[in-house]
Order: C-alpha cells, then sequence, then structure tokens
C-alpha cells in the first residue's frame, strides 16, 4: 500500500524527528520541534543549500538577519497591506476558512466529476476576484455555487473579511512608548535592506547575491498537513542582484540550478514538477514553484521569483535611502532587479522525510516480513556509521570503541552494544544510517570488520584502515 501522511507522521515520532510542540500539553497547532535525529538531518539540508549557495556559485555571500525589523520594512514590502488571506466563517460552526480555498475545493471537484470546463470557469472568475480584491463577490460566489461547511453541513456564512497573517508584538514596555513590530514572515526583507551594507563592504559586483537561513512567521489560518504549513518555520532565500533586463535570463538560470539541487538531495526526476504561476504575487513579473509529489499530491517546496525592483525601489522611497548601484562597465546608476530562490527547510525536510520512507517485503511464506528504513543520501542521513561488538565480551566492545574513536572526527558514528545484533541493525535501519559495522572474534586476528549496507543489507569484509575512506566517499555529495 502506498505511504500515507499519517505513516511519515507516526515515523518521524517514533524514532525522533519530528514532535508536536508542547506535546505535554496538547500540542500547539501548526508548531512542531525537531527531536534528536531530525534536527541532524535538518542540518544536514541546511548545510547543503548553504554550500551549494555560497561555495558553489560565483558572487553569492551570506548574512544572518534579526528576526525583528523596523516595523517601515513591512510596510515597504507590501505585507502590511497586501499579505492577506480572504476568511470566512460559519456561523453555525463558529469554523473559519480560506474563501478562495473552499472556492478552490469546489473547483476541483467539477474537474474530478469530468466538468473540466465549469472547473476552470470558477477557477477564472476566483482569480478576477481576488485580483479585485472583491470580498462581496467571493461571498456571493460561495453562496451561489452552494458551498456548504464540511462541520454543520449549512451554508450560513458570514462576510469576507481580509485577514493579516504577520504575527504583532510590542517593543518596549507598554507604559514607555511602545510600538508595533512584526515576527518578519520572509527572511528576504533582511537581505533587502542590507543590500548596500554587503555590496558596499564586500565590494560586490553586480550581478551577485545574498543568502540567508532563519525563522519565519506566518498566522497560518488553514494549518494542516504535518509540517508542510506551519506557523514558525525556516526558509532558506538568496536575492540575486541583477542589471534591469537581464532578469528572465537569471530567472531560468536559477530555476534550473535548484531543481538540480532538489535532484541531487535525492528527490526522484519524476516526483519534481514545475509549476507556473498565472496570478502573480505584488511584487512579482514571473513566477514558478518546484513542486514534489507528497503522499497528499503534487505542493510547492520551492519558489523562484523575479521580483523586479519592487522591493528595493519601495524601501528607497520609505527610508529616502539611496538604494542604487553604479554599474562601471555602463557607467550607470540604476536599482538593481532581484531574481529570488525562496526553499522552506521544513518543507524540504519534508519532502527527503518522505521520499526516503520506505517499506519493502522481505522474506517468503511464514518468514515474510516488512523491513521498513529511511532511504536518505548518506550525506543526509543522522548517523553515519554505526559500530557493534558481536558479543558484549573478550575485547569486542573495547574494539568496537576504538573504531568509534577513528572516525568520530570526521562522521557522526554511534556505537550500539544492546540487543542482538539482528535489532540493532533494525534500529539503524529506521533511522536511516547508512552503514553498520560489526565488530567480530576475526576483528581481533586480522583487523577486518564487517560493513552493512543499509539499502541492499549486503555485508563485505574490509580492513579497519579502509573504514574512513569507504564511509567518506559515500557520504560526500
Ligand atoms: N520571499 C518569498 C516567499 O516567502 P513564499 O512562496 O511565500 O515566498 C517560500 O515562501 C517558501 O517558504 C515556500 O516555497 C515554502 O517552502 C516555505 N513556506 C512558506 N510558508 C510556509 C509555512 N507556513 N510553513 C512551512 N513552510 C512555508
Amino acid at each position: 500500500p502506498a505511504t500515507s501522511l499519517q505513516d511519515i507522521i507516526a515515523h518521524a515520532k517514533e524514532y525522533g524527528f519530528v514532535f508536536p510542540s508542547s506535546e505535554i500539553y496538547d500540542g500547539l497547532q501548526a508548531v512542531y520541534d525537531y527531536g534528536q535525529n531530525g534536527v541532524e538531518l535538518k542540518n544536514n539540508l541546511k548545510t547543503l543549500w548553504w554550500k551549494a549557495m555560497t561555495q558553489l556559485n560565483d558572487n553569492v555571500v551570506g548574512i544572518d538577519a534579526a528576526i525583528f525589523m523596523h516595523p517601515l520594512t513591512w510596510k515597504a514590502s507590501g505585507h502590511v497591506d497586501s499579505f492577506n488571506d480572504p476568511m470566512i466563517d460559519n456561523k453555525d460552526s463558529k469554523k473559519r476558512y480560506r474563501a478562495d480555498q473552499l472556492l478552490e475545493g469546489k473547483a476541483e471537484q467539477y474537474e474530478k466529476a469530468g466538468d473540466e470546463a465549469r472547473g476552470q470557469a470558477l477557477r477564472n472568475e476566483l482569480g478576477r476576484l481576488q485580483g479585485a480584491e472583491d470580498m462581496e463577490g467571493l461571498r456571493n460566489l460561495i453562496i451561489s455555487e452552494g458551498i456548504v461547511c464540511p462541520i454543520s453541513g449549512t451554508a450560513n456564512w458570514t462576510e469576507v473579511r481580509q485577514f493579516n497573517l504577520m504575527f504583532s508584538t510590542q517593543v518596549g514596555s507598554v507604559a514607555e512608548d511602545a510600538s508595533l513590530i512584526y515576527l518578519r514572515p520572509e527572511t528576504a526583507q533582511g537581505i533587502f535592506v542590507n543590500f548596500l551594507n554587503v555590496q558596499k563592504t564586500g565590494r560586490m559586483k553586480i550581478p551577485f547575491g545574498i543568502a540567508q537561513i532563519g525563522k519565519a512567521f506566518r498566522n497560518e489560518i488553514v494549518a494542516r498537513q504535518f509540517t508542510f504549513r506551519m506557523r514558525e518555520f525556516e526558509q532558506m532565500e538568496m536575492q540575486f542582484f541583477v542589471r534591469p533586463g537581464t532578469e528572465m535570463d537569471w530567472y531560468e538560470r536559477w530555476r534550473d540550478t535548484r531543481l538540480n539541487f532538489h535532484k541531487a538531495v535525492g528527490l526522484p526526476a519524476e516526483k519534481l514538477k514545475f509549476h507556473i504561476h498565472e496570478k502573480l504575487a505584488h511584487y512579482a513579473n514571473a513566477a514558478v514553484d518546484i513542486e514534489y509529489e507528497f503522499p497528499f499530491g503534487f505542493r510547492e517546496i520551492e519558489g523562484i521569483h523575479s521580483r523586479t525592483d519592487f522591493d528595493l525601489k519601495s524601501h528607497q522611497e520609505l527610508s529616502r535611502k539611496k538604494m542604487q548601484y553604479f554599474d562601471p562597465e555602463i557607467n550607470q546608476n540604476y536599482i538593481p532587479y532581484v531574481v529570488e530562490t525562496s526553499v522552506g527547510a521544513d518543507r524540504l525536510f519534508l519532502a527527503v522525510f518522505c521520499n526516503a520512507y520506505t517499506e519493502e517485503v522481505v522474506g517468503e511464506g511464514d518468514t515474510q516480513k516488512t523491513r521498513t528504513y529511511l532511504k536518505l543520501h548518506p550525506a543526509l542521513a543522522p548517523v553515519k556509521a554505526a559500530v557493534f561488538p558481536l558479543v558484549r565480551k573478550d575485547g569486542l566492545p573495547e574494539k568496537a570503541q576504538q573504531i568509534v574513536k577513528q572516525l568520530r572526527s570526521e562522521f557522526r558514528v554511534i556505537y550500539e552494544e544492546r540487543d542482538a545484533i539482528g535489532k540493532r541493525y533494525t534500529r539503524q535501519d529506521l533511522i536511516g544510517t547508512p552503514f553498520c559495522i560489526a565488530v567480530d572474534y576475526q576483528t581481533l586476528e586480522d583487523d577486518t570488520v564487517t560493513i552493512r549496507y543499509r539499502d541492499t543489507t549486503e555485508q563485505v569484509r574490509v580492513p579497519i584502515s579502509e573504514l574512513k575512506q569507504r564511509i567518506g566517499h559515500d557520504v560526500s555529495m
């Protein structure tokens, strides 16, 4: 049977990857914690992204900006005025829904029933009303389509209201003149406001990029599908500053570069696709998503946007600071155009985790059973190798611990002596450890060990002196 999201959630929790936040208090909706294995996998993904962006590309440097920013930042970026979801409440169930999602659901129903034309017509009308920010129109459409609340079964709807997705808080004590500030809803603005700082101090020449990994916060109303849509999440974003007129070329290049990254971390080509946006965000003149086929369908993991000079120009207006660059090649001052790549670390984690989760039927007849393991790229695995003494006596534990000591400065290696060796293999399979190294009596004689490979369960005998090189070869990317 196909893997369900429930299998993924259960496995993530059972083996220390992802826990619901504050679980002892029954959790906090759309907020999650990474456990002892999850944090390793997530860190490995972040490190690979950082390396791919800043080390393997010309002219891309990193920064780490603060989560809090001057409130005018969000006025300039358009988030105060436009970062809204149209919400509607059902008066009977008191449940709140995103108006656009109710209508999209209806369009999907038409399409599934074979009425493509009607589905498309509904989508077009939805697009038109959203574009015109016509809240009354959205409500009328929900009513005329006969959409009912799945909980109460009634169509007793309130008006549609715009609901801003930014979280806010106060800086300073209330008694003093405290001011309202926001938790950043994207990391990108920390890059825009630092554009000239980096350009000048780094003597950067256009085209160049600035990369950043950091937390972002959105008050998502419809929070579902595990870590796919969270209220607190992490973004890995890069803004690439280019000469106006060259942006489409860079947009296409980054789109392809980023798709290749997802393939390199192990996501199969047939589970990845581009989705070109027809309806563009307030800042973009071209946009494409990279989608991955999750157990719940193809969904966005990364967005590549051509953001024009929207952000820098708007910051220049509000801050009254010049955001221009002097281009010595053409002897001109201009506000650069920006191509952005933006991927959610948590979404990428979820995609990689779903893809790695493998159930295989092994054995025959009475001995048939299901083997579950995480087929992670060795570079991503939380533990690279586990070292086992066959038995807990005769100097085997000491020998095994010596091997751990030899390898631990290079890779994350663990020592494990509890339970039968078969059980130990199984435990490592479940967290995706690519290599298990067993120390037996022969090891004491000739300094060889067996390596057992996770994916094939094949075992080969190798000299201890070769371990570093063999493992090193596979865990590099
Ligand atoms: N700076 C552009 C920007 O923020 P976005 O499409 O809103 O664009 C970019 O977000 C990426 O951030 C998404 O592709 C997704 O991977 C991730 N992301 C956005 N909202 C998220 C959420 N609520 N939970 C988890 N990841 C999210």
